[in-house]
């Protein structure tokens, strides 16, 4: 039998049975209204079990949708999601490199504008700074968004800004503890790291040819799940509220976030997010030291302005910074 067709099948029937959740349908209703033979719908429902779908079967032979899994599965991320062009073309692996290289490669063939790339685990995350981004497999939220804004490629650094923002407002819909940014885009949970993005841009002079924005996102991670070198400095949202996160909910709902920043930023730029910026801002006010290519400066962050720079004062004056890695000294 065509594997194609019982998988496209499989997703017909639990759609079927998923509009009316608590309804028994009878082998014969569902292959009538599908078009197919009884024991076609029968190796159907065995996909979707297999895929991890609750689907109860009774004596009479009827079958009824219990459940689906928090996978991020193609089926899940589209199923409610509320977006217009974000998220609306799913390319879902189980394991990958790294879901931004994934990206790439599809940008480059012309993938649709908005599409997403997701991943259970990646073997090589990439983080900032060329480090890794450590991705055990079904714990976090690992994606790339393909985008080909119309934006000059020295305003990319805004759109990772931009991102963080959107992360950070997800996030605080789903705890209680304070989630902050620590510029230029990392976000914190009760002041560690919980989700860090990673903008890649291919550009021509003076004109971007794509973008695709990476975001990583620790859900249900255990403090065991992290690497011992990072157990101090990374979060997990299960880690700090003690309880399980759905995985597929929560990205639906940043790729709602993400849609409705994007429009706002491709108007009006980082101002429109300002107000924003400054409300999760983990550095403002405060004294930092920020490391950039070798160099170490001191200083009191006071502002994040509308290119994205940190403004710090220094000892020698005010400075404006679009780079580094900052850390609160105070
Ligand atoms: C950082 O260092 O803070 C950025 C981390 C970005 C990680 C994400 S996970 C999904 C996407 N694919 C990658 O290889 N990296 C980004």
């Amino acid at each position: 039998m065509n594997s194609a067709f019982l998988n496209a099948l499989s997703d017909q029937v639990l759609a079927l049975l998923r509009a009316q959740p608590s309804r028994w349908f009878t082998l014969a209703e569902l292959s009538t209204r599908l078009g197919c033979l009884k024991s076609d719908i029968l190796f159907a429902v065995n996909i979707s079990r297999q895929a991890g779908y609750g689907v109860e079967s009774d004596r009479q032979g009827r079958y009824r949708f219990i459940s689906a899994p928090d996978l991020l599965l193609t089926s899940e991320i589209l199923h409610g999601l509320k977006t217009k062009v974000i998220g609306r073309t799913v390319y879902a692996y189980q394991s990958v490199q790294s879901t931004n290289l994934i990206g790439s490669q599809l940008a480059d063939a012309n993938a649709p504008h908005g599409s997403i790339v997701v991943a259970e685990s990646q073997t090589k995350g990439r983080g900032r700074l060329g480090r890794l981004w450590h991705s055990p497999e079904g714990k976090g939220i690992y994606f790339s968004i393909i985008l080909y804004p119309d934006l000059d490629p020295a305003s990319a650094p805004g759109l990772s800004i931009m991102t963080a923002v959107s992360v950070a407002e997800t996030i605080a819909l789903y705890v209680s503890k304070k989630v902050t940014i620590k510029w230029p885009n990392d976000c914190l949970l009760n002041g560690r790291k919980v989700a860090g993005i990673l903008t890649e841009l291919s550009a021509d002079v003076g004109k971007t040819r794509h973008v695709v924005v990476g975001v990583g996102i620790n859900v249900n991670h255990t403090r065991r799940d992290f690497p011992a070198e990072i157990t101090k400095t990374a979060t997990s949202l299960k880690a700090e509220m003690k309880k399980d996160f759905p995985r597929v909910k929560l990205l639906q709902q940043l790729l709602f976030q993400f849609e409705k920043d994007y429009l706002r930023f491709q108007k009006g730029g980082l101002a429109v997010l300002r107000e924003r910026i400054l409300k999760y801002s983990h550095v403002i006010g405060k004294q930092v030291r920020l490391d950039m290519s070798g160099e170490r400066i001191a200083g009191k962050a006071l502002d994040i302005d509308d290119h994205g720079n940190l403004v710090l004062k220094t000892a020698d004056g005010i400075r404006r910074f679009n780079a580094g890695e900052v850390t609160v000294v105070k």
